[in-house]
């Protein structure tokens, strides 16, 4: 029998691109995901565009290249809203990028304030200013680009205290902001957000709508692959550093992950089998 699942790359900075693969994995469509992590690069967010662009189309090219992909999922806001056009102009296959969810939080709020979490990179963007310029005029946007939120999600799913700083400090941002008591809806522009999205709400001084793009891509993939409806199934996760990789593989391994591997060091990016019996 063909086998009919369409084999997806989802390529993130650190464990940030499991929300999204969680999405895709709960849209019942018959994929076959990869994972690769440049974790050693961790946190995208305090790099320049200029670093960025020199090493990232370079190694989602090489991964693509040997793990045969039929869609890459670029699932960092960070990433793609710099190197989009250079990865797709690398390959040739369908590139999916995140896209902050600017749209759908203005489309949402009922207060006309709503708020903008992302990385420091992402925040301060021209796509960002474009997108809020586009979809929502007429709003206040209230932003707040935090890296430390990026690392308080790397420890949750380490399986350690993720801490009450970095999620404090984000909230105060926000709604301490002026004219911040008003956000309804929180537009979560970093893939690692929506993995503290209850810690954030927790934290938030009033009920709000924490939106994501996790399943706008789901659906973007399945669009762009015609895949057809069946059960995802998972094969293997990369990662640039196989040392801060090992404190994190219980959060792959409970999402179906068995077969992991070390991605060499720039320009090689060899991808080579890292021993499980060496993960703990
Ligand atoms: N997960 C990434 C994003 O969506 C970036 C986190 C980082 O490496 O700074 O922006």
């Amino acid at each position: 029998m063909v086998n009919a699942a369409k084999r997806v790359l989802v390529f993130d900075s650190g464990v940030g691109g499991l929300s999204v693969f969680d999405a895709i994995a709960a849209s019942g469509r018959a994929f076959e995901l990869d994972y690769a992590a440049d974790n050693a690069w961790l946190p995208y967010g305090l790099k320049t565009d200029e670093q960025l662009r020199d090493r990232v189309p370079a190694l989602i090219a090489r991964l693509a290249e040997q793990w045969a992909p039929e869609a890459v999922v670029v699932a960092c806001n960070t990433a793609s809203t710099i190197v989009l056009e250079q990865v797709r102009a690398a390959l040739s296959i369908p590139v999916v990028g995140v896209v902050p969810p600017i749209k759908p939080a203005a489309a949402a709020t009922r207060t006309g304030v709503m708020g903008l979490l992302a990385t420091p990179a992402t925040v301060q963007r021209a796509y960002t200013d474009d997108l809020i310029a586009q979809f929502a005029g007429g709003k206040k946007v209230i932003r707040f680009g935090s890296a430390a939120l990026v690392e308080a999600a790397e420890q949750k799913l380490r399986g350690e205290d993720p801490g009450q700083s970095a999620i404090t400090e984000a909230v105060a941002g926000l709604f301490g902001a002026p004219g911040g008591a008003d956000i309804d809806v929180v537009a979560l522009a970093c893939t690692h957000f929506p993995l503290l999205a209850a810690e954030l709400a927790a934290a938030a001084p009033r009920p709000c709508l924490w939106m994501d793009s996790g399943e706008a891509i789901a659906r973007r993939l399945a669009h762009v692959l015609a895949a057809e409806e069946g059960a995802p199934s998972v094969r293997r996760a990369a990662f640039t550093s196989a040392d801060a990789a090992r404190a994190s593989l219980r959060a792959f391994e409970s999402r179906g992950f068995s077969d992991f591997s070390h991605i060499a060091e720039a320009p090689s990016f060899e991808v080579a089998p890292l021993l499980r019996a060496t993960s703990v």
